[in-house]
């Protein structure tokens, strides 16, 4: 049997971990926080920082593979366990390249990837001589997630917002849509795209709202929205699961907003929708067997439960006996403990393939369920 590493036990390594129970496999997981929402459903729990070398080198040097729920860990001794023939899904190299939005923004521009304008600047000082490039969105390089680390500078006097740290500049897309496409690489290149998903955000928190899938998208678009997608993993070069993320404008330009390697949040309806999820995909490249079938059984809608404004401690989900009742509907509790304005706490999956069954389910769990404190 083989033994699998997972960097980080959040919401993503939690199900990742669900979806391992099905398969021979030994599962080790490391993560600063014991009590963590993944940390009682692997074999093996490894109390570490994932971004400290010795850590993560000692926790894979006797593993088979390792594969990450976040980027944000240490990727010089990821590349040191591949040197020394310990599997990394995705590869270090293509995570280096990601997890710097300049790096990953250079890329586009190099393999000629659709992508909006940018600059690099190095600090804040330096804004003041790209006025002219205005409205723009200011993004740091490194250590951003969830909306965290982006800003929109729309005129001269929002300059003094940007960030003293380097970061890109990006010229700000007159935005139709914000689609995901989802890809399994297996190790010999073979691919499995999972159909588009729209992405609704909430202005407000930067958060994601909710999503459909599939997207409802022209044939013309799609096929943009995929091939564009498929170009971005292909020029990766590693196998693993890619959620690339994309914008399209009111001129159906298809752009590439960011990727990421790793399952992703606009991907948690595979587990009721798709005949294989995205948990499952991965496991199964890991593993080395078949890629899964990424076809959907029905249409799907995602909620995000998210901690209220003002509620901060031990969570309550306020109605969630009266979402229980619904039939096509599928909750997922995180099992974070604590609870705060904005945190992610799980998600809502609703199943139809009527587009307007799935809207007005998810504004009716909206307006239902909501976490509080006791
Ligand atoms: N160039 C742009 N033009 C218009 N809107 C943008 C641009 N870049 C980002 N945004 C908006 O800001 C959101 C967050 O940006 P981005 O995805 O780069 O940040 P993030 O912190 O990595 O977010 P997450 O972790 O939620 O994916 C996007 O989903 C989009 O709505
Ligand atoms: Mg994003």
């Amino acid at each position: 049997m083989k033994n699998i590493g997972i960097l980080g036990g959040g919401q993503l390594g939690r199900m990742l971990l669900q979806a391992a129970a099905n398969y021979p496999v030994q599962t080790f997981l490391m993560e600063n926080d014991d009590h963590c929402p993944a940390a009682h459903l692997c074999h093996h729990f490894i109390k570490g920082d994932i971004k400290n070398f010795e850590d993560v080198y000692n926790f894979g040097k006797n593993l088979d593979a390792i594969t990450i729920e976040i980027e944000s860990v240490n990727v010089d001794a990821l590349e040191k366990l591949e040197s020394e023939g310990v599997k990394i899904y995705p590869k270090p190299a293509a995570l280096k390249l990601i997890k710097n939005k300049i790096l990953q923004k250079q890329f586009y521009k190099l393999n000629e990837i659709p992508t909006s304008e940018f600059i690099i600047t190095q600090h804040a000082a330096e804004l003041k001589e790209h006025i002219n490039f205005l409205p723009a969105v200011h993004k740091i390089g490194e250590g951003g997630y969830d909306g965290k680390g982006v800003q929109l500078l729309k005129t001269k006097e929002d300059i003094t917002k940007a960030f003293d740290e380097p970061a890109i500049l990006e010229k700000l897309v007159t935005i139709k849509k914000e689609i995901a496409v989802i890809i399994g690489v297996a190790d010999n290149g073979e691919n499995a795209l999972y159909p588009s998903i729209d992405m609704v955000f909430d202005q407000r928190l930067n958060l994601l709202d909710y999503q459909l899938s599939p997207a409802d998208l022209s044939d013309k678009v799609l096929w943009k929205v995929e091939a564009i997608a498929l170009k971005v993993v292909k020029d990766l070069k590693s196998p693993g699961i890619f959620a690339v993320e994309l914008f399209v404008d009111m001129d159906d330009n298809v752009l590439v907003n960011e990727t990421a390697p790793r399952v992703h949040n606009s991907g948690h309806h595979t587990i009721e929708a798709n005949y294989s999820s995205q948990f499952d995909m991965l496991w199964r490249i890991i593993l080395g067997y078949p890629l899964g079938n990424t076809q959907p059984i029905l249409g799907a809608a995602i909620v995000n439960l998210i901690g209220e404004e003002n509620y901060t401690g031990n969570a309550h989900y306020e109605g969630l006996e009266e979402i229980l009742k619904i039939d096509n509907v599928f909750v997922h509790i995180y099992g974070k403990t604590q609870t705060k304005p904005g945190r992610k706490m799980g998600h809502v999956t609703i199943l139809s393939n009527e587009k307007q069954e799935l809207i007005h389910q998810a504004n009716r769990i909206k307006h239902t369920l909501f976490v509080k404190t006791v």
